[in-house]
């Protein structure tokens, strides 16, 4: 019996999507999976005892009591898929980015206003544990005061991702939460980006300029033949050094360091957790708003724009 009293259909089953319905299924939510692609469902099906649809319609037609769905499709794909799922007032967890368009992300977050449904998109890594302690520490003010953050986010991956850049798929999750972490909006972004094995961009380098000369560094890159996931956050009393990876910080001041013990947590569970607990009414911390994830789209074209012109781009919100 789970805890949750809901029924979630995932769209989109692919190498990303098979993660969330693996978390789902173990949460107890799981009611359906739709892919366009018929022997991916076929598999999961069969594996997870659920029933699978080929497309949105069938999906709709048959399910008729769904509390959310989750867009698991290709980035270009989740205007459209989101904007249907909303106008049947159902609740949608859109995977990151919300959408390559800003304006599309304001039509989404307009939608989801006038049908009253919750609308938010998977960046992931606030709720990495890692983060929610640099999070603590800065709110604290146990460091100081906060005045740059660097991101380290490489890996030479993935060649299906067809339809956006480094800097819509990968850069973003560092955006949001640099977003997150300094809680306010850049007021400029200026970068630098190029390709060498993939149709468009897949190096950058992105400066966040925040209110005060405070500032965040964004390097991507899928070039380096190896996974790194690192941050570090430069207070005025001290510098914290982290992992997305094994998830460790540590924390250097003048006179020690700090390296903070808890468990290892799945980011992708405590994601999904406060989304289904946003679904039962109870307030979330850390749930993303469609505005916040509009922001972060935002910036990543302003992103693009730069390194287009080699000039700096000024933002307003
Ligand atoms: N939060 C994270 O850490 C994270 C990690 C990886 C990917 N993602 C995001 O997840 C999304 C999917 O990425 P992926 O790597 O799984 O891609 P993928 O190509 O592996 O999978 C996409 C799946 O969607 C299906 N699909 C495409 N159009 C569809 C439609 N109209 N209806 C139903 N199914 C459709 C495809 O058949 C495929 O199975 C992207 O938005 C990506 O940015 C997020």
């Amino acid at each position: 019996m789970s805890e949750y009293d809901l029924n979630i259909a995932v769209i989109g089953t692919g190498g990303w999507g098979k993660n969330h319905v693996r978390v789902l299924n173990d949460l107890g939510v799981l009611s359906a999976v739709c892919d366009s692609d018929e022997n991916r469902i076929k598999s999961i099906s069969s594996k997870y005892k659920i029933h699978s649809y080929s497309n949105l319609k069938d999906l709709f037609e048959k399910e008729r009591n769904l509390d959310a769905c989750l867009v698991c499709t290709p980035t270009k794909t989740h205007y459209a898929i989101a904007s249907e799922i909303i106008k049947r007032k159902i609740n949608v967890f859109v995977e990151k980015p919300l959408s390559f368009s800003s304006v599309e992300c304001e039509e989404l977050t307009k939608l989801s206003k006038q049908h009253d449904v919750i609308l938010t998109s998977g960046y992931i890594e606030r709720f990495n544990p890692a983060i929610q302690d640099l999070k603590h520490i800065i709110e604290e003010n146990t460091c100081g005061e906060l005045l740059m953050m660097e991101f380290h986010r490489e890996n030479r991956m993935p060649l299906h991702i067809k339809d956006v850049g480094i800097i819509y798929d990968t850069s973003v999750h560092d955006i949001d939460t640099a977003l997150f972490i300094f809680n306010s909006k850049p007021t400029v972004v200026f970068a630098r980006s190029g390709r060498k094995f993939h149709s468009s961009e897949d190096f950058a380098t992105i400066m966040l300029g925040f209110e005060n000369q405070k500032v965040a560094i964004i390097a991507s890159n899928w070039i380096t033949p190896k996974k790194v996931r690192r941050f570090s956050a430069v207070c005025s009393e001290g510098i914290i050094t982290g992992d997305f990876i094994t998830q460790e910080i540590k924390i250097d001041d003048e006179n020690k360091t700090l390296i903070p013990r808890r468990q290892f947590q799945e980011p992708l569970t405590l994601e999904l957790k406060s989304f289904l607990q946003s679904l039962t009414g109870k307030i979330t911390k850390f749930l993303v708003t469609p505005e916040e994830a509009t922001a972060v789209t935002k910036i990543a074209e302003a992103a693009l724009i730069s390194s287009n012109t080699g000039a700096p781009v000024y933002l307003t919100y």
